[in-house]
């Protein structure tokens, strides 16, 4: 590479610049805000962990683990991964810290970067942003109905309407393996008519050819057992209590007996919610979690049920991609006369002491392009401060908007500003 090449992002891999921050953070602080009102305590996980952790969980068949990790020998010692998803660390973290010892149920909650190698397109990236829970300890329905309900609320919350909740039970481990001997002997007479990948997939994971994008997989899945009756009766009774669950809470949801999705670790309960509206093309699956009550055990663990999901926040970003934004600035406060920058700077402090969102330019410019600035960063309100109202202890108050302007007197500048601006709900600060 020469010096003068310029070096660019890696592929799939994104900058968020200041300007689209604001968006990040309204959601950032609304899901942790609705988490923390739900009983959820944050938790933060390295971004590296062990490769074997992920082999175990996510499962070796699994098209994460077998083609889409980034992995690599540390100094020639231990394979260590960039985390593909957050429930595995989550696991780890649980069983390494004894929580199950300190209390009967856990409910953390996470916000990070993902790494997968996937093939990148418009909402799929190779790292891309969760927001997840995980609650251990808890058997459901309620806890299931619990976690699909926040998951709405916090949707809901962002803006976004048209929703899709689409649930499955894939039962406990018997049922599962009753479920993939019938799939298995009822696909295996079409097997020269399957995609590749499927007839791959019939040897090693054979419940995922449910939810191939192939139109010939399609066709012959149409017909496949559903899931649904090889299930357990507790397993029944659980899924049962959750549809009706769901209704009380008055969340719709439509049943999908082919709803595997891509993680090994699942069982009983499943769920993803899509977008219907936005830019979001068709990587339209917002959010996905299920119930993963072996997992711990599996993971060296006592026995804990467990379920969690986990939403990827570019996507949510693009399905409301049309909702308008608020102003990142309250106030910008200008001056014709670069003698009074010391009384700028001043009020700034104060401003920003009190919560208001303030700026100006420092740099002595003129008012018409201090102003221009400020009507460029669309701040809906200027604060005047000319050798004129300093002698008599006043602002000039410019609403940007409406057009207006009057003098308030300096002892009342919060009172009217807090008058003025639109209240901001605790999550959006
Ligand atoms: P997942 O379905 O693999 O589940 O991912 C959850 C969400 O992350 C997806 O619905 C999608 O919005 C986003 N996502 C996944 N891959 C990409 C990508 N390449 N680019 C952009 N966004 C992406 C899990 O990860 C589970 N750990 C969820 C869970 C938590 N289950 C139980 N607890």
């Amino acid at each position: 590479m020469s010096a003068s090449t310029r070096i660019r992002a890696v592929k799939g891999m994104h900058d968020v610049l200041p300007q689209a921050m604001a968006r990040w953070k309204r959601v950032e602080a609304l899901f942790r805000d609705l988490a923390e009102r739900h009983g959820y305590a944050e938790i933060r996980t390295p971004l590296v962990e062990p490769t074997s952790l992920f082999v175990r969980s996510i499962g070796e068949s699994t098209d994460i683990v077998g083609k889409e990790m980034y992995s690599f020998v540390d100094k020639g010692e231990d394979s260590l991964t960039l985390r593909p998803e957050g429930t595995a660390s989550a696991v780890r973290a649980y069983i390494e810290h004894e929580i199950h010892a300190q209390e009967a149920v856990t409910k953390w909650y996470y916000i990070g970067p993902m790494f997968r190698r996937e093939r990148p397109a418009r909402g799929r990236y190779r790292q891309f942003w969760q927001a997840g829970i995980e609650c251990f300890g808890d058997p459901g329905p309620y806890s299931d109905a619990e976690a699909i309900a926040l998951l709405v609320e916090v949707l809901r919350a962002i803006g976004l309407s048209e929703l899709e909740v689409v649930v499955n039970s894939i039962g406990s481990r018997s049922s599962k393996e009753r479920y993939r001997q019938a799939l298995v002997e009822f696909l295996k007479p079409h097997k020269e008519a399957l995609s590749l990948e499927s007839q791959r997939r019939l040897e090693t994971n054979p419940l995922r050819i449910l939810d191939s994008k192939d139109p010939k997989d399609q066709a012959i899945c149409k017909n496949a057992p559903a899931i649904l009756d090889f299930l357990s009766e507790q397993d029944r009774a659980h899924f049962e209590s959750l549809c009706e669950l769901l209704a009380r809470l008055g969340i719709e949801s439509r049943v999908d007996p082919h709803l595997v999705r891509g993680l090994d670790y699942y069982s009983r309960t499943l769920f993803e919610v899509r977008g219907k509206g936005g830019e979001l093309g068709a990587q339209n699956a917002l959010a996905g979690g299920g119930r993963y009550d072996e997992l711990v055990e599996a993971l060296g663990g006592p026995p804990t049920p467990a379920i969690g999901f986990a939403m990827g926040i570019e996507r949510i970003l693009l399905a409301c991609e049309n909702t308008q934004e608020g102003p990142s600035l309250d106030v910008w406060v200008a001056t014709p006369d670069p003698s009074l920058l010391p009384c700028v700077l001043e009020l700034l402090t104060l401003l920003r002491r009190d919560g208001i969102r303030a700026d100006a330019d420092l740099r002595g410019t003129s008012l018409r392009s201090q102003l221009r600035r400020a009507q460029k960063k669309g701040v809906p309100f200027v604060l005047l401060l000319g050798p004129e109202e300093e002698a008599k202890s006043t602002f000039r108050l410019k609403d940007m908007e409406g057009h207006s302007e009057e003098e308030i007197p300096q002892s009342a500048l919060f009172f009217e500003l807090k008058r003025r601006l639109p209240k901001r709900s605790p999550s959006a600060l």
